[in-house]
């Protein structure tokens, strides 16, 4: 069996609203897409593929990947204008693999233990999504923002990555919601969804497992690094 990481980053950060892009940014000392191959370098994956924007790919082949001697990372390649188009780079990319582990390069804190749950999860069911219970009440708004629907919190869980798949079945699955223009897809699971109409399983995320996406979450994340 061979497993490989598609670890991306190739978006813009516009949440971010910063001069340098998100995935570049310091924290302790490293840039923030070091933590995240990091994670994947030390984890039992086979190789990485890393997704970046098609400016960054010779920054990234020397001030990350020979600077830091990440020894897994066999591709770099460019991403494309939205999350999924970068996946599905990444998918093409990963040809002859049995296991993608799909992970977001704005998650530092991903743990060995969360990557192996969503392995085992998809070694047994075909996909293990790292997920978390919401913590507060949703709603669901309408246009005018008024709340219409309250589900059960029971039933609310927020996606994390690594988003982890037989690569047999997701990479078709992609193939498909691309071929008919399917758009919003924010994450990977509502790909097996649309496509197939095949529930995804959730696996235990962790509440630490936070994406970086605006400023705040960058001091969440500097409290974070110092307990490293
Ligand atoms: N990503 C990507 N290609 C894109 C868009 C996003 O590879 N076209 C990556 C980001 O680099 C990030 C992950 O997908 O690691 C999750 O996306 P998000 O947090 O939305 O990052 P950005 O798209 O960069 O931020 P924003 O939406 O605020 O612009
Ligand atoms: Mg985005």
């Amino acid at each position: 069996m061979k497993y490989t990481a598609v670890i991306l980053a190739a978006g813009k950060g516009s949440r971010m609203n910063s001069g340098i892009q998100k995935q570049f940014m310091e924290l302790g000392g490293f840039p923030l897409i070091y933590y995240a191959l990091n994670a994947f370098e030390r984890s039992r994956v086979d190789d990485i593929i890393l997704v970046t924007g098609q400016e960054e790919v010779d920054y990234c082949r020397t001030e990350i990947i020979e600077k830091y001697q990440f020894r897994k990372v066999q591709q770099i390649i460019s991403g494309g204008d939205e999350r999924y188009l970068s996946v599905f780079r990444g998918l093409c990319a990963a040809e002859g693999t049995d296991i993608v582990l799909i992970h977001d390069g704005a998650r530092p804190f991903v743990t060995d233990d969360i990557i192996e749950r969503t392995i085992q999860s998809a070694l047994q069911y075909g996909s293990g999504i790292a997920a978390v219970p919401v913590k507060d009440t949703v709603k669901i708004a309408d246009d005018k923002q008024f709340a219409v629907q309250t589900p059960s919190r029971d039933h609310v869980w927020m996606m994390q990555t690594p988003q982890t798949f037989l690569y047999s079945l997701i990479k078709p699955a992609y193939e498909k919601v691309i071929e008919q223009h399917i758009q919003n897809i924010t994450d990977d699971a509502m790909v097996l969804e649309l496509a197939l109409g095949r529930s995804v399983k959730l696996v235990k995320g962790s509440y630490r497992n936070i994406k970086i996406t605006t400023p705040e979450d960058m001091e969440i994340a500097e409290i974070f690094v110092k307990k490293m």
